[in-house]
């Protein structure tokens, strides 16, 4: 049976633990996952890779023997790991968290798209990127400067490699998948309402049962990458995708 790889960062909690245990079920792929820790799992099908992408030096370091060059049918990117950063309005903000976020974010993911398109290229497998976004890409909300900027130039970066790259075997998708149960929702509830307007908003998805699982976005996300066919726009909504 010939193998597909998935390449899948920030895969040790929330949405990307989902998509890592999703194709942890399927046996004809193998898994390269990268985040700072790593998860107490044995599959001769897992390889982790500790790293912070926010250490642009470490990952510059790593990138050229980042990818294995085995004969795949279909190889995948999804650049998840991303961070909601400092939560306070502009004027506030931190540098340093500045620019960790825009390294997690933004430069972390186009490092790896670059470096996904270079070294597979040529191979007549086929190919598909995932940028996760959100829908802050497009949307501007108070306390998050750097969240939306961050995530609105990945999805631009995404629409160019798209159209540099029109051929069958290469696929880009900018997907968000709505507001979902994870520590980073957690983390924005415990932020102050002067930082973070939306506040009660967000509390109130909570409340109501309005988040997302994680369980579902990952089965989307899959099914979206599964069935490109289906999917033709870059930008997608995880919300819009509906499971056959
Ligand atoms: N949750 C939502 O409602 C929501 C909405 C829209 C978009 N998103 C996007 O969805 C993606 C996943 O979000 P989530 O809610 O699942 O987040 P999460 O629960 O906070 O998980 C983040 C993941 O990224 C990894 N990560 C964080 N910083 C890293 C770093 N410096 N280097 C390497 N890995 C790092 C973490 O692993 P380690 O800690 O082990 O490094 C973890 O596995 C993000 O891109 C986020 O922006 C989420």
């Amino acid at each position: 049976m010939q193998k597909s790889l998935l390449i899948l960062t920030g895969h040790t909690q929330g949405i990307g633990k989902a998509i890592l245990d999703h194709y942890l079920k399927k046996e004809d792929i193998q898994i390269l996952a990268i985040s700072r820790s790593k998860l107490d799992i044995e599959s001769e099908n897992l390889t982790q890779i500790s790293l912070d992408l926010g250490d642009l030096m470490i990952l510059e370091s790593q990138l050229a023997g980042l990818f294995p060059h085995d004969h795949f049918e279909k190889i995948i990117l999804i650049n998840n790991a991303g961070w909601i950063g400092e939560v306070k309005p502009i004027g506030e903000l931190g540098p340093a968290e500045l620019r960790k976020q825009i390294n997690v974010n933004l430069l972390a993911p186009m490092y790896l798209t670059n470096a996904f398109i270079k070294a597979y290229k040529t191979t007549s497998a086929q190919k598909i990127i995932c940028n996760i976004s959100s829908g802050a890409a497009s949307k501007p909300v108070s306390g998050w400067g750097g969240y939306c900027s961050t995530k609105a130039a990945l999805a631009m970066f995404t629409l160019v490699a798209a159209k540099e790259n029109k051929s069958q075997e290469f696929k880009f998708y900018s997907l968000a998948p709505g507001v979902v149960d994870t520590k980073m929702q957690e983390e924005l509830r415990s932020v102050t309402e002067a930082d973070f307007p939306d506040l009660e908003k967000f509390k109130k998805y909570q409340e109501e049962g309005l988040l997302a699982s994680t369980e579902l976005v990952a089965r989307k996300t899959a099914y979206v990458l599964e069935n490109p066919n289906l999917f033709t726009e870059v930008i997608q909504d995880v919300r819009n995708v509906q499971l056959a």
